[in-house]
């Protein structure tokens, strides 16, 4: 269903596009025709994943260090990316930082670290390619990426689970407040999908395989799954999807949420046995 040339020529800027997530839908989006740039603090990373990228997938991928964080080194970064390609279509807020800690034990540093690049960075990202795009009259598209726990909270991530529910809070306000200037938004919320960086920071060593119970499914995410998801959202056939988050998660928080989910404990005899009481409770 995706054809070779779906996202033919648009210009995708990437937070985090030399590592994970970010890097395989960027590959992606190059197999689809697309010109990238890759942004985050690791100069010498990002020119070796471009290098790699394009080796692998063709097309072009312009590497530009940026911590996002830094309001004027993001706005650099954009006249730098805006200057190359003559314009930028894509903004993908994909950067992010989070480790599993509890609240309190956090420093107000390690609150802000968090807060400053998933919160902040993400904003200052946002704001300096809209007002690009409305000066220039161009359309635009912001696809953040967020997390399942962006509508419950989540225990141990509080930090990430309050940035995150605000990015969502900034999809949403944009996708209205800037459609009169033809600027989008869309959102997409990941279940586990293994990463270095996800797993070296929120997976205890040892517990992969148990944590697997919490999914439906009962198997983690793959990265072309993502990654053809964003390309869907990027490209003209979803022009008309402004201000949603889809999530793709195997099922994993509808099942945290669902009350009677922990009875799928229960063995046949004990389904039996259940039905028993109840016809007798009749
Ligand atoms: C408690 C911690 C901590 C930890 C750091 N800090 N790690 N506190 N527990 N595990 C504290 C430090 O002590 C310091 O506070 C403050 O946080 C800043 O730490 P620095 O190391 O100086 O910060 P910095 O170099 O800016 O690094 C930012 C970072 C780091 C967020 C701490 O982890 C990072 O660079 N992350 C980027 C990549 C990443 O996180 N990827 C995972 C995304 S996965 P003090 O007071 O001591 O100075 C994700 C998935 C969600 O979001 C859902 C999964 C299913
Ligand atoms: P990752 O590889 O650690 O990606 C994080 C990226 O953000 C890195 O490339 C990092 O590059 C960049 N970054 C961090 N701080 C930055 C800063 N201050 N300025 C600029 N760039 C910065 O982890 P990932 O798993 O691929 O995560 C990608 C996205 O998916 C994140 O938004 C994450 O919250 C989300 N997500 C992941 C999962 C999962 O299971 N993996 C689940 C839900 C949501 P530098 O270190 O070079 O700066």
């Amino acid at each position: 269903m995706f054809l070779p040339d779906l996202l033919k020529d648009k210009v995708i800027l990437i937070t985090g596009g030399g590592t994970g997530l970010g890097r395989a839908m960027g590959e992606r989006f190059l197999d689809l025709g697309a010109k990238l740039v890759i942004a985050s603090r690791r100069e010498e990373l990002l020119k070796q994943a471009a290098d790699e990228m394009e080796r692998a997938h063709g097309g072009e991928v312009l590497p530009l260090p940026v911590d996002v964080r830094d309001p004027d080194a993001v706005e650099r970064m954009f006249e730098a990316a805006w200057a190359h390609y003559g314009g930028l279509d894509v903004l993908l807020n994909n950067a992010a930082g989070n480790f599993a800690s509890p609240t309190e034990r956090l420093s107000p540093r390690a609150v802000d670290s968090v807060l400053g690049i998933v919160l902040h960075g993400t904003f200052y990202c946002t704001l300096a390619a809209g007002k690009r795009w409305i000066a220039a009259g161009r359309p635009g598209r912001v696809l953040n990426i967020v997390a399942t726990y962006v509508e419950s909270g989540s225990a141990y991530v509080a930090p990430s689970a309050a940035a995150k529910a605000g990015v969502l809070a900034l999809t949403r306000s944009l996708a209205v407040e800037w459609a009169r200037h033809n600027i989008t938004t869309a959102a997409i919320a990941p279940g586990p999908f293994p990463t270095e960086g996800a797993w070296q920071r929120l997976m205890p060593p040892g517990m992969a395989e148990a944590a697997l119970n919490r999914i439906p499914l009962k198997r983690v995410g793959r990265h072309e799954e993502l990654a053809n998801l964003a390309a869907y959202l990027l490209s003209d056939m979803a022009g008309y999807i402004n201000g949603e988050c889809v999530v793709i998660d195997g099922g994993e928080w509808l099942k945290g949420a669902g009350q009677f989910s922990w009875l799928e404990a229960l063995s046949d005899e004990d389904w039996m046995q259940m039905a028993a009481r109840a016809k007798q409770a009749k």
